[in-house]
């Protein structure tokens, strides 16, 4: 897609992939709108912040309302992207956090992606992107509650990809590995490390997708440091 112009809603772009994926769309010519809680910290002509929590239907609908308003033009790509994880035993982790991580996670995907769909629909051209997570993919303990979440954005993406494919809507799934950001701030143990994937990696894999050509579309992306424990050391002579 020729993002020039084009309007592209992030969730999340306060920090992290999300911040780094706004400030890489405003420098390809893309009307960059963000639905988070805290403003982030772009200016730029082409950005628009509008307060959102996704864990709330209402609040969804306000910001999409405020965005239509405003911009008075169709969203062609939303991207789910944000997202909290909880540590915790499945036996010690309270119902609270729990389905704190599922609003978040997962209905706020629902949320967001129910109100876009019929703009592009109509257009015949649009792009949802969902951030899941290599916990996507494979189980790991003490990560219970967030390996359901992000198996259940895979199962989302998934299923919607062949739903809605043949209005040249496309739904591509991102399953980044360990990337440098505030997600691992309450996590016990987790220090970041120079060979953690930057967001600026992620936000260049999401670029990528989206400048894909219309006929195609990458349903499944999975992205990994190359060396998360640094390289071999080197063998003496
Ligand atoms: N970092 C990693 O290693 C990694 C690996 C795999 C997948 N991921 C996924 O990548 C996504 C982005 O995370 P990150 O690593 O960039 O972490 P981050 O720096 O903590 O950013 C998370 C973003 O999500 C937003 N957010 C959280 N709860 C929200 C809510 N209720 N409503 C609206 N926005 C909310 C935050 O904005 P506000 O607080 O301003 O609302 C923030 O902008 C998440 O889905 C995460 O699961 C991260």
């Amino acid at each position: 897609m020729e993002l020039e112009g084009k309007v592209v809603v992030i969730t999340g772009a306060s920090s992290g992939i999300g911040l780094a994926t706004a400030r890489l769309l405003l420098e390809h010519g893309a009307t960059v709108v963000s639905w988070s809680r805290t403003r982030p910290k772009i200016s730029h002509p082409d950005f628009y912040f509008f307060e959102c929590d996704v864990r709330h239907d209402h609040s969804v609908w306000a910001a999409y309302e405020q965005t239509e308003e405003r911009l008075r033009q169709n969203i062609s790509v939303l991207i789910n992207n944000a997202g909290i994880g909880i540590q915790g035993a499945l036996d010690s982790m309270s119902p609270k956090d729990w389905l704190t991580m599922m609003d978040t996670n997962v209905n706020g995907i629902f949320y967001c992606t129910r109100l876009v769909l019929p703009g592009m629909k109509r257009m015949r051209e649009g792009h949802i992107i969902n951030i899941s997570s290599i916990a996507g993919l494979m189980g790991s303990e003490n990560l219970t509650g967030y390996c359901a979440s992000k198996f259940a954005v895979r199962g989302l993406s998934e299923a919607l990809y062949k739903e809605v494919r043949n209005y040249g809507v496309k739904v591509t799934c991102i399953y980044p590995g360990s990337t440098d950001t505030h997600f691992f701030d309450n996590f016990e143990g987790a220090t970041s490390t120079e060979y953690m994937m930057k967001p600026e990696d992620i936000a260049s894999t999401i670029l990528h997708s989206l400048q894909a050509p219309l006929n195609y579309h990458q349903v499944n992306i999975e992205v990994r440091p190359l060396m998360p424990k640094g390289p071999i050391p080197a063998k003496k002579a």
